[in-house]
């Protein structure tokens, strides 16, 4: 399985679409190679199921490589990651709960800190956008990156030094408090009593809005519990190097929601690709020997808003989609199967068929055919090596569509010294929210292979019809796919 990784000591993990490929697993199976493992970048707002057995872990900030519960394996939140200590201490308690000791866990002191503040703003812009909405997770991370450029952020390290710590904060919110007072109070008073901020603990009054003191006291008992963990990884990581050690780098969220390479403004805050994780974890490109962009096929999915050009049932999806949730779908749409020629219910029988609802938020993730405009854009940032995941939701399928490029149907737009004019034709997607919205998929169909991939484990027994579309992939994208996922477990794994 890791042959092609012969020699090689940092391997990168990414995913090459808008998250939720199932990473997860690949990470936890590369654990078997590595003997460190590095989370670079993002914040609880990802959410990685990982499948061990008959155990299903959810997890948000904690690497997954933990469930390998190895005692010679180290597990490293790194430098670019958004922390917000309550989350990792809660997750840490039910993972514990759950008979994994989740030892040699690490902290870089750099991490940069989620406050109170980071989930209020989050929240209020949403709730203020109106149809500018992001559809963010609500848990801090845009404001948290905001706060860093802006000088104003507080690190893991500060947690150890209470009265820095307080000091920092007390800076941060005078800085801030002039704008959050120009909220309706009213709504400022419902987020700040959501459960996710404590249920109201940290809220004082219209005037203040916060209560300092409510919040240095907790975040004091954050930092004694963490203590023990926190340390310079930077340091660590490179010297596991130096030292002949392998590293695994462990992506978070997705190419196309990177805010240096996604669908801009509709992404998150930090720099998903291979270039943002390496930098998060300490390190730079150069460091970096081989990288695998795990990629959905022969679907795709997006959670929240933005453009999404192979959406099933186009704007209905994306409105629906806003709002539902598992339950609702099972009772508005009990029949919904993988044989409907209406796109819109294909969508919601994938959907249901694959549990494609948010680990992090719940939400129903908008489903699509697979893209290869954006695997274009995708490959050129992250590279050649691909893992095809969930091959087996479209089991039952008797068509399976690919969109292999576009039609650009908006008004002529400058891009440098070119110019897209309506009707071009587009074979490599460009990540602008304003041009990608006006994109419309030229597919080309190829029938299903409509059998069960579950069980197949080599690739001689994987039907014909399926791997003609692999090669489809491998084509039209200039890709080397190396792995095809036909299950969630590890052994569902099948290396080409
Ligand atoms: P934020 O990261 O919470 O600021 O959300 C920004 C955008 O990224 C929203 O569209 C989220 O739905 C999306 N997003 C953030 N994390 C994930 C993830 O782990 N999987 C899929 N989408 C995500």
């Amino acid at each position: 399985m890791f042959d092609w990784l012969n020699r090689k000591r940092v391997v990168g993990i990414v995913d090459n679409q808008f998250g939720d490929t199932g990473k997860g697993k690949f990470v936890n199976l590369f654990t078997n190679w590595a003997d460190v493992t590095v989370r670079g970048t993002g914040g609880a707002n990802a959410g990685h199921t990982v499948c061990v057995g008959d155990e299903k872990y959810f997890l948000h900030l904690v690497p997954s490589g933990v469930t390998h519960d190895d005692h010679q394996k180290e597990h490293i939140i790194g430098r670019g990651v958004a922390l917000d200590p309550k989350c990792l201490l809660d997750e840490l308690e039910v993972l514990r709960a759950g008979g994994l000791a989740c030892n040699n866990l690490l902290v870089s002191t750099h991490a940069k800190l989620v406050m109170p503040y980071h989930l209020l703003e989050d929240r209020l812009r949403e709730c203020l956008a109106g149809g500018k909405k992001i559809g963010t997770t609500g848990r801090g991370i845009g404001p948290v990156y905001q706060d860093h450029v802006a000088r104003l952020g507080l690190t893991v390290n500060d947690l150890l030094n209470v009265d820095l710590f307080a000091q920092k904060m007390m800076c941060a919110l005078m800085a801030k408090l002039p704008a959050l007072r120009s909220f309706d109070p009213d709504v400022v008073r419902e987020i700040m009593c959501h459960s996710a901020l404590g249920g109201g603990k940290y809220y004082e009054s219209e005037h203040a809005i916060f209560n300092p003191e409510a919040i240095i006291a907790d975040y004091r008992l954050y930092g004694e519990r963490l203590d023990s963990m926190v340390c310079d990884t930077d340091e660590i990581v490179q010297n596991a190097i130096q030292n002949g050690k392998r590293v695994l780098l462990e992506g978070a969220q997705g190419l196309l929601l990177s805010v240096d390479y996604g669908t801009y403004p509709y992404v998150t805050s930090s720099d998903c690709s291979i270039h943002g994780l390496a930098v998060g974890a300490g390190l730079t490109m150069r460091d970096v020997d081989e990288v695998l962009g795990v990629t959905k096929a022969f679907h795709m999915s997006r959670v929240g808003e933005g453009p999404f050009p192979t959406e099933m049932g186009g704007e209905q999806s994306r409105a629906w989609c806003a709002t539902a949730t598992r339950q609702s779908e099972a009772i508005t749409f009990p029949d919904a199967n993988l044989q409907s020629d209406n796109s819109f219910l294909l969508g919601v029988a994938i959907r249901k068929h694959a549990g494609e609802y948010g680990t992090t938020t719940g939400r129903a993730r908008r489903i699509g055919w697979l893209d290869l405009p954006l695997l274009r854009h995708a490959i050129r940032v992250n590279g050649p090596n691909l893992a095809l995941t969930m091959l087996d939701v479209l089991d039952e399928c008797p068509t399976i569509r690919i969109c292999t490029a576009y039609t650009y149907e908006g008004p002529p737009v400058r891009l440098g010294s070119k110019m897209i004019k309506t009707g071009e034709c587009l074979g490599v997607a460009i990540p602008d929210s304003h041009i990608l919205q006006h994109c419309v998929p030229i597919y080309e169909e190829f029938p299903g292979w409509e059998c069960p991939l579950t069980d197949v484990r080599s690739a001689e027994d994987l039907p014909e019809k399926l791997m003609e579309l692999v090669d489809v992939v491998e084509e039209g994208a200039s890709a080397k796919v190396r792995f095809l996922s036909v299950g969630p477990d590890r052994d569902q794994t099948i290396a080409l």
